[in-house]
């Protein structure tokens, strides 16, 4: 099934010279690009993104996080991609994520992971639309 999910380059992998690394993979793997832009975002895009995390205990360090430079916003599309790029992705925490896997490979953080993408075909469409209002 054709499907479209949301993805973040995080500002860490901005800063790490890391965006050509990560959107190669997707590239590679046969993922298709819908959309993409460099942004900054405020507290306020942070705190919609994360709308399921703003009470967590580590979510003030990672709202910090992700306003603390530009990310690159983008939307892929093909067969399966929400749970493609999860895997392409690799674990949560990058000390743990299997080699292979781009947090595996290029992260050594929790937080600092390099990037987000959507878990479901709802957050998908949710966060498209706040992404990618246009779409
Ligand atoms: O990004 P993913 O869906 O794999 O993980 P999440 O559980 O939805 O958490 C969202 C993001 O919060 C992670 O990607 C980390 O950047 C951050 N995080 C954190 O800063 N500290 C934690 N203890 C857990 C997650
Ligand atoms: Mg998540």
């Amino acid at each position: 099934m054709t499907q479209r999910t949301l993805v973040l380059i995080k500002p860490d992998a901005v800063r790490r010279g890391l965006v050509g690394e990560v959107l190669s993979r997707y590239e590679a793997k046969g993922l298709s690009l819908v959309a993409m832009e460099l942004r900054s975002i405020d507290e306020q895009m942070a705190d919609a993104h994360y709308a399921e995390h703003v009470e967590q205990p580590w979510y003030p360090p990672l709202r910090e996080f992700a306003v603390s430079g530009p990310l690159v916003a983008l939307v892929l599309e093909g067969d399966e991609a929400i749970a493609v790029v999860r895997s392409l992705n690799g674990a949560t925490d990058g000390r743990a994520a299997a080699p292979g896997t781009i947090r595996g490979d290029l992260s050594l953080s929790n937080r600092e992971n390099l990037v987000h993408a959507s878990d479901s075909e709802e957050s998908a469409a949710r966060e498209m639309a706040l992404w990618f209002p246009e779409l």
